[in-house]
């Protein structure tokens, strides 16, 4: 008996320190317990994941329609974004959401496909016009401001016929889309986010068959779809600068996704290269002082490439004039933080040759001390949270960050006080980041409202109010979580007590 509690002592003490020490799931108070005055703070949605209405009013078919169409085995409850919240129909339920909550921004994403069927501008669908002209002005009406993403994942069936974003042709085809947006909504967004989480756009959707469009060419059309998409973004940026910024005023960014590394042999090397590979992909190319890719990974994707017989690397330099485009093509860097990874370098190549993870090569794995959300992959990390915000400052020139998503899933209790918990403790990581001289400006949260989620449908939810999912009415429910956040925003603090 005595020699098995030793043991089992002994076992506890070793898998705690095998494994990084710096952080405890848990984070410390430091500095002011106060958000600056001009710090903003919102909500966030997106389109498919909130609108239904999928073919209402002319709105034509998305990539992510047709795919839970064809495969409604592949989202984990077989459902899908026809109707979910029906924001499209009942908008003034979220603004009462919205004004209860005492929120200062709304993040919302425009449905391409609902102002442009086709994806082309020539096929323009007033009804959707419409739809979004009335969200802005009430939201402004009620001192709101929109946060607009032009695209999250619901690319036109239309546009995606032509290889969406393993094609050049969708500089142009975005390109247009997104003049006509300046054009038809410019004088009221002030604040636009190209593209939402490019990671999961490249790696799920072309170097996997995770998500639409299902190109499955790991190690290839995962680069082919970051160079695109860093191009779309970069001239998007100039267009707004030359075209419209003088009348508009607006800012324009992008809302990338991370999960922070610790590494389990304390190698900062380790974390350092694999921040490269996993952000640096993306923030390289916009926020550092060169542009391009980062210098390691165009060296070492060059090499294996070389040793595979390939006369071009997998993962080609910018080049001059799209590395100029591209570099400082943004007034602000969106983050979404949900949670961090162990990694540990891999002895052996892993993965197919060739494939992102074999050039990546980390074992990463998930902290398990943690607390786990009803999503698979989230563990609550704070500390993460702070650290990337100070990696953000280091190495990229303390760039103004917005915090454009971070929440919490569970299984929809409207006493969600996990969902409090994490956000108490990822708060207290944006307020130890700015105490320590980040410029974080605003923060997010993920989500207004229960939603569909890509892959997992209804069974998670990330929202501050709960739907109604069998009432035609979807009316919103606060959740507690709902009186805490309008605390937060009221005191410019966390409130502990609650
Ligand atoms: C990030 C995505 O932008 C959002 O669409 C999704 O619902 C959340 N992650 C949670 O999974």
């Amino acid at each position: 008996m005595w020699s098995l509690l030793i043991f089992v002592i002994i076992g506890l003490f070793v898998s705690q320190n095998s494994v990084d020490a710096t952080h405890n799931c848990t984070i410390l108070t430091k500095g002011s317990p106060y958000f600056p005055k001009n710090f903003k703070f919102g909500v966030a949605t997106s389109a498919y994941q909130i609108e239904g209405g999928w073919n209402a009013d002319g709105k034509g078919p998305s990539i992510w329609d047709d795919y839970t169409h064809h495969y409604p085995e592949r989202i984990t409850d077989g459902t899908n974004g026809d109707s979910a919240a029906e924001s499209y129909r009942l908008f003034d339920l979220d603004l009462k959401a919205l004004k209860d909550l005492g929120v200062h921004h709304y993040r919302f994403s425009i449905a391409w496909t609902r102002i442009f069927p086709t994806g082309y501008i020539n096929s323009k669908n007033q009804k959707g016009i419409d739809y979004y002209n009335d969200v802005i002005d009430k939201l402004l009406a009620n001192g709101i401001e929109p946060m607009v993403t032009m695209y999250h994942w619901d690319m036109p069936v239309g546009i995606q016929k032509f290889g969406g974003f393993s094609n050049t042709l969708i500089i142009e085809q975005f390109l247009d889309y997104a003049e006509e947006l300046f054009k038809l909504f410019g004088d009221r967004v002030k604040t636009w986010i190209t593209i939402n989480e490019p990671n999961e756009i490249c790696k799920g959707g072309y170097g996997t068959a995770r998500s639409p469009p299902l190109l499955n060419a790991s190690g290839v059309g995962d680069y082919m779809c970051f160079t695109n998409l860093l191009k779309v973004h970069g001239a998007t940026y100039r267009l707004y600068r030359s075209k419209f910024f003088e009348k508009q005023r607006g800012q324009v960014g992008i809302s990338l996704n991370v999960d922070y590394v610790f590494s389990q042999t304390n190698n900062t090397n380790d974390v350092n290269r694999a921040l490269d590979y996993e952000f640096g992909l993306l923030a390289h190319p916009i926020y550092s002082k060169f542009g391009d890719f980062p210098p390691i990974l165009l060296k070492e994707i060059g090499k294996s490439s070389r040793n595979e017989g390939r006369k071009r690397s997998r993962l080609p330099s910018l080049g001059t004039y799209w590395t100029s485009v591209i570099k400082g093509s943004a007034d602000f860097m969106g983050m979404n933080y949900y949670t961090s990874m162990f990694i540990n370098s891999s002895t052996e190549p892993r993965g197919e040759n060739p494939s992102y993870e074999r050039d990546y090569n980390y074992v990463s794995t998930v902290d398990t001390r943690c607390p786990k959300a009803k999503s698979f992959w989230l563990y609550a990390v704070p500390q993460g949270f702070e650290d990337l915000l100070k990696y953000i400052r280091d190495h990229y020139d303390n760039v103004e960050v917005k915090i454009t998503e971070n929440g919490w899933s569970d299984s929809g209790d409207l006493d969600d006080n996990m969902r409090i918990k994490y956000y108490k403790t990822h708060l207290q990581a944006v307020l130890n980041a700015i105490n320590d001289g980040c410029n974080v400006t605003a923060y997010t949260a993920w989500s207004l409202l229960d939603n569909f989620q890509f892959h997992a449908g209804f069974i998670e939810h990330f929202g501050l109010y709960a739907v109604n999912m069998t009432s035609p009415n979807r009316e919103r429910t606060p959740k507690k979580s709902a009186h805490f956040y309008n605390k937060v925003i009221k005191t410019r603090s966390i409130p502990y007590d609650f």
